[in-house]
């Protein structure tokens, strides 16, 4: 079974026949939204919306050991997360698709491990790779067969949000060598590495950040949301796409 995250403009799968929905709870409380469970192409997804159904959970506001935990429980083969980013890269224009291979963490205040308290040895994962290269494989597979434009490869700046970056920060994290901007990337990547299950995530621009591009001083967030849904279809068709494998 694959498991999708949906992130902004993306709280439901249309593209999904849906068998069932179940409530779960975790050891770390719940999840963003109840699991929906169902069939795309013949292969069974679940689907959990980061920002649960109606879209109120902020950034630091989403129980991301949860929804992880949740997931995991369900023995999937995969997580692909689905966000929205601001393009930092001059290539990374709004509307663009794109499957980060790094990401940079700027995120504090966030319970962002599994292993903590006082039964747990010290254990150091490995995170040199923080997406899966066979999960990444799947989506950038699954975009050609489905002849969409994807960009292989990008590094995630995950910063805290909710407000949205000043241009000097935005500047700061380009000479990070940072490529796209969002607030949800972590600590779900490494949460999923913690438990083994492979994660990826597709990223969809739905603005340059800030500073950027026609962004010199403020970001049109409703013309980010109408970037978003006007894209949708073709985030959509990837994933319908990797479940036909
Ligand atoms: N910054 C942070 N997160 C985002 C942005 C942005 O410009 N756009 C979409 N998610």
């Amino acid at each position: 079974m694959l498991a999708i995250i949906g992130g902004s403009g993306l709280s439901e799968l249309p593209n999904v026949s849906i068998t069932r929905r179940q409530v779960v709870r975790t050891p770390y409380g719940e999840p963003s939204c109840g699991l929906t469970f169902g069939e795309i192409n013949g292969l069974e997804v679940v689907f959990l919306a980061r920002h649960g159904y109606a879209h109120t959970l902020q950034p630091h506001e989403i129980n991301y050991r949860a929804n992880i935990w949740a997931l995991a429980e369900q023995k999937v083969s995969r997580i692909i997360a689905v966000a929205s980013v601001g393009g930092i890269r001059t290539d990374l224009t709004p509307g663009t698709l794109v499957v980060p291979d790094q990401l940079i963490d700027y995120t504090y205040g966030r319970s962002n491990t599994y292993f903590e308290g006082a039964m747990e040895t010290i254990r150091h994962i490995d995170f040199t790779d923080p997406y899966s290269p066979d999960a990444r494989a799947c989506i950038l597979l699954a975009a050609k067969r489905q002849n969409i434009t994807v960009v292989d490869g990008g590094t995630y700046a995950c910063t805290q949000g909710p407000r949205l970056e000043t241009a000097a920060e935005i500047r700061r994290l380009e000479g990070d060598g940072a490529d796209m901007v969002g607030m949800t990337g972590m600590p779900e990547a490494v949460l999923a590495r913690e438990l083994g299950v492979p994660y990826a995530s597709l990223c969809l621009v739905g603005n340059y950040a800030a500073g950027k591009g026609n962004n010199q001083h403020r970001i049109d967030v409703s013309a980010a949301s109408q970037v978003l849904s006007s894209n949708m279809e073709k985030l959509l068709s990837i994933l319908g796409s990797i479940c036909a494998d």
